[in-house]
């Protein structure tokens, strides 16, 4: 499973990066606009980091407008994959950028049937967002399942992106289910390192090696 950071933070992208942790980025304008930066200039930033694809949302909602945003940001790098929100609309911008030679990652994707419809115009990424389903006493986890189900059923290409990830617990269910793609906060990704056993028998051994004197150089 490919792991994408869920941030603008370049601090935090490069210090995961440089541990071979980051195979692309995602944003959103609610991730741009914490970062306080602009738009443009911090995704260009991130693209000449990463070498992945950086994910770079549109801000308009109607498909003529969406596709003239897709083309100024796919602008900013190669490796830029155009992001937009999975309504009528933004399927007519899919179909157009994507068939224009940019990635296109769908996004906001709450349905199965969302999913079918993102994969036939042509996205590179479908985003389900498993976070958001949970905070409305859905099952986030299911939603990636019957993506995965679908998509293998009739051999659709479009790799499932699971988003809105909100604890480790969701990484290693999505690489279970076998979604291609995780994206998740920094914290997140960092938190996949942690178990109170690890811990446990770190402070033991520690123990042991100074009552035993150990030296290693
Ligand atoms: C994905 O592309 C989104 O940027 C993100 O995962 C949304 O996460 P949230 O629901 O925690 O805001």
């Amino acid at each position: 499973m490919k792991f994408f950071v869920d941030t603008a933070d370049v601090d935090a992208i490069a210090e995961l990066n440089e541990l071979g942790m980051v195979d692309g980025v995602t944003t959103n304008p609610s991730i741009i606009a914490k970062s306080g930066r602009n738009i443009l200039e911090v995704t260009k930033e991130i693209c000449d980091l990463v070498d992945g694809p950086v994910s770079a949302e549109v801000v308009a909602v109607d498909a003529d407008a969406m596709i003239a945003e897709g083309r100024k940001l796919a602008k900013i790098a190669d490796n830029i994959a155009v992001k937009v929100p999975l309504t009528w609309d933004g399927l007519k911008a899919c179909k157009v950028l994507s068939g224009e030679g940019n990635m296109v990652n769908v996004t906001l994707c709450f349905s199965a049937n969302q999913a079918l419809l993102a994969a036939k115009a042509g996205a590179t990424f479908i985003s389900p967002f498993i976070g958001r389903l949970d905070d409305i006493n859905l099952d986030g986890l299911e939603l990636i399942e019957d993506i995965r189900t679908v998509y293998d059923n009739f051999g659709f290409e479009t790799q499932i992106l699971a988003a809105s990830i909100r604890s480790a617990n969701h990484m290693s269910e999505c690489a279970k289910i076998g979604a291609d793609v995780a994206t998740a906060p920094p914290n997140v990704i960092k938190a996949m390192a942690n178990h109170v056993l690890t811990d446990k028998g770190l402070a033991a051994f520690l123990e042991d090696a100074k009552k035993a004197d150990i030296k290693i150089v």
